[in-house]
């Protein structure tokens, strides 16, 4: 059976990549560049409901909210939103699509299903422009990292890509997170155009997510993975799904897990070809696809063809 169809039945292990990926993955451990620590067990057994009641009861999206120092000290209470985020719709949104930039998306003609959706998710710069037809056109939530917010060729701040929706940014702090640590040495610094943004446009939702959150995320996978995962935070992509389970009664990810259009094409939007983007080197991103893979709620034909997994929101099941 190929990788594809193993895939869709979750029936995988990093033993089935290609050699440079699974090498990719070792270097990753070995550097463990963000000192990861696990304390905890790991323990592959949960079934998909059992997992999907681990994490509604320890998944809290969490953003800095500048109560805590470094950021209570400078002023960033008056900096950050008002509202946190999970409380900026205060009946959460109906159903939800999470749109993941993945190339398999190309002649998916999913545009008119997206858009159906109450909210729609998109991450970093993927655009939606000369593209409707296969990702919709609807944006209300992106998911951006902080090298969005310092590269000068993303255009952070004239770009319309980043204009009237929700912007949640994240960057990756060493794992045992001291705030003070991170807020001194991010690896890119969002901290000054955050800021400057807020300013610029403070009636704009725009939140930074808590490396805590982050951390939080990555053991959840590691302790349901039997294989040591990649030491590295989760990819947007699956703290995206997260964050929507928490503000959705239903999740419909799109080409996370691929479709039968499979393809080492990175993202949808660029000439870019690498299996890295859709199987993982720096984020544990074939184990986060099988946890997803796991919760499956939607029909095994719809993740063939659309690469459709439909996940429960968090306040939509009694655990
Ligand atoms: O590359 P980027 O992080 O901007 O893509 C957004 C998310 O889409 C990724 O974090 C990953 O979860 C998902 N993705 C994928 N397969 C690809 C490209 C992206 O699953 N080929």
């Amino acid at each position: 059976k190929s990788f594809l169809y193993k895939l869709w039945k979750g029936d995988v292990s990093s033993k089935m990549l290609n050699p440079r990926l699974q090498k990719a993955m070792k270097d990753y451990l070995s550097t463990n560049k963000h000192g990861v620590r696990f304390k905890g067990k790991r323990n592959s057994k949960l079934t998909g409901d059992q997992l999907f009641c681990e994490l509604k009861e320890r998944v809290n999206v969490k953003t800095i909210d500048g109560k805590e120092a470094p950021f209570s000290t400078l002023g960033w209470e008056k900096h950050v939103p008002q509202i946190p985020l999970v409380k900026l719709y205060t009946h959460g949104f109906g159903s939800c699509a999470v749109v993941m930039s993945a190339g398999a998306i190309l002649n998916s003609s999913l545009g008119d299903e997206i858009d159906s959706h109450d909210a729609v998710l998109r991450f970093n710069s993927a655009p939606t422009r000369g593209y409707e037809k296969d990702v919709g056109n609807k944006t209300t939530m992106r998911i951006i990292n902080s090298q969005i917010l310092t590269n000068p060729n993303h255009h952070f701040v004239d770009s319309s890509l980043y204009k009237d929706v929700i912007l949640v940014a994240w960057d990756p702090a060493p794992y045992s997170a001291n705030l003070s640590q991170w807020y001194k040495k991010p690896d890119y610094n969002l901290f000054t155009p955050y800021v400057q943004h807020r300013r610029k446009n403070p009636t704009q939702p725009f939140y930074i997510l808590h490396p805590k959150f982050i951390w939080q995320l990555w053991d959840i996978i590691q302790e349901n993975t039997k294989e040591k995962i990649q030491p590295n935070p989760p990819s947007s992509g699956f703290i995206g799904s997260l964050i929507m389970m928490s503000m959705c009664n239903e999740v419909h990810v799109y080409e996370y897990i691929p479709s039968v259009r499979q393809t080492d094409l990175c993202h949808y939007h660029e000439l870019y070809y690498d299996a890295a983007c859709t199987l993982g080197a720096y984020h544990p991103l074939l184990y986060e696809k099988l946890l997803v893979q796991r919760m499956n709620k939607g029909l095994q034909d719809d993740l063939y063809r659309k690469g459709k997994v439909i996940l429960p929101g968090f306040k939509a099941i009694k655990c």
